[in-house]
């Protein structure tokens, strides 16, 4: 299976990027990037089409790049601008520019088609701009793991129990049925548990005294975004589903960002409607997120290890496993569709 191209991924977070030559590789491809005078992030090509050097390794002269073997210089659209001791510049002397747009402090690029980078289909949500919600910016995961097992993991309520138990999930979850719907995109997974004790994360943040309901959704936008709502509210107030808003509420987001087949970055943040402007909170939060996404990390790379060895037998299917079954075979066909005709 390979990867969806025409998407926009995440190349970072915007404090990534600054005037220095930055070399990043995404979908395979190797990529320079760096933030322009007028505050646009640059990404180009990370090849000079000379003899191959990357262009990382020249330097920057005003918002172009120098290769620094012989000198020929390229423009933010990835224009050949001068090339030394000869006046003509040839046809095939460019480099592929990537559109890039950056919104939320995140910086997106798109992989596929440049004709077909649509801003409008940048990943949003109406909280990131609301002032009842704080967003706050974690940190990146590198993962040694295909970016699908990652997905996987991203819409798959049921591991939280036995992964996470100090933090995300504890033994009152092991039975829940997980509920699926996967006719849209995104693909949703799904469970509540009410009336149980409250997980790690809500001891400390929910100051709860009795039993808590709790909820999970997983949201797996196509290709490589997941958002994870999960939140508690005292087990008294009955809460209705579409209620959540009214207990404590989190929205974990995840940007994947393949590097290639064995290796995926996950840059994860998130969005609360509690502790507003409180950095003592989202310090905490991050330390929790910490312990939990290495648990995660720990297991993704023990099965991609064992991916890679030789295969007896195809591997087990769950119910537990509706959700990511759905979403593989919509990335399979997405590629496929993306694939030029023999
Ligand atoms: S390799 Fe870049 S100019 Fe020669
Ligand atoms: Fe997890």
């Amino acid at each position: 299976m390979g990867f969806v191209r025409n998407a926009w991924y995440v190349a970072g977070w915007s404090s990534e990027f600054g005037g220095d030559l930055r070399a990043i590789t995404i979908l395979e491809q190797n990529i320079v990037t760096f933030r322009a005078a007028d505050g646009r992030v640059v990404a180009l090509e990370d090849r000079c089409p000379h003899r191959l050097l990357p262009l990382s390794k020249g330097k920057r002269l005003g918002d172009t790049i120098q290769c620094g073997y012989h000198g020929m210089t390229f423009d933010g659209a990835g224009r050949c601008v001068r090339i030394p001791g000869q006046d003509r510049i040839p046809a095939n002397a460019y480099v592929t520019a990537y559109p890039i747009e950056e919104r939320h402090d995140i910086v997106w690029i798109w992989m596929g088609d440049p004709a077909q980078a649509d801003p409008a289909r940048l990943f949003n949500m109406p909280e990131f701009s609301d002032p009842r919600w704080h967003a706050h910016q974690g940190e990146a995961l590198h993962l040694k793991s295909n970016y699908l097992n990652v997905a996987e993991n991203l819409v798959d309520p049921a591991h939280v129990s036995f992964v996470h138990p100090t933090t995300l999930g504890n033994a009152a979850s092991e039975n829940v049925p997980v509920q699926v719907d996967t006719e849209g995109d995104p693909i949703v997974a799904w469970r509540w548990i009410r009336d149980s004790a409250p997980i790690g994360f809500f001891k400390n943040f929910g100051n709860f005294q009795g039993t808590v309901d709790r909820w999970h959704y997983y949201y797996l936008h196509l290709p490589c975004t997941a958002v994870i709502d999960f939140g508690s509210s005292d087990a008294a107030a009955r809460l209705a589903e579409e209620d959540r808003d009214q207990g404590v509420r989190i929205f974990a987001l995840h940007f994947m960002t393949p590097v290639n087949a064995q290796y995926t970055i996950d840059r994860w943040m998130h969005l609360r409607n509690t502790a507003q402007g409180d950095d003592a909170v989202s310090a905490q939060m991050d330390a929790m997120f910490n312990i939990a996404f290495a648990e995660d990390k720990a297991i993704l790379e023990a099965i991609q290890e064992e991916e890679n060895r030789p295969q007896q037998r195809p591997p087990v299917r769950l119910l537990i496993d509706k959700a990511s079954n759905v979403y593989r075979k919509r990335i399979d066909d997405l590629v496929a569709a993306e694939r030029p005709a023999a």
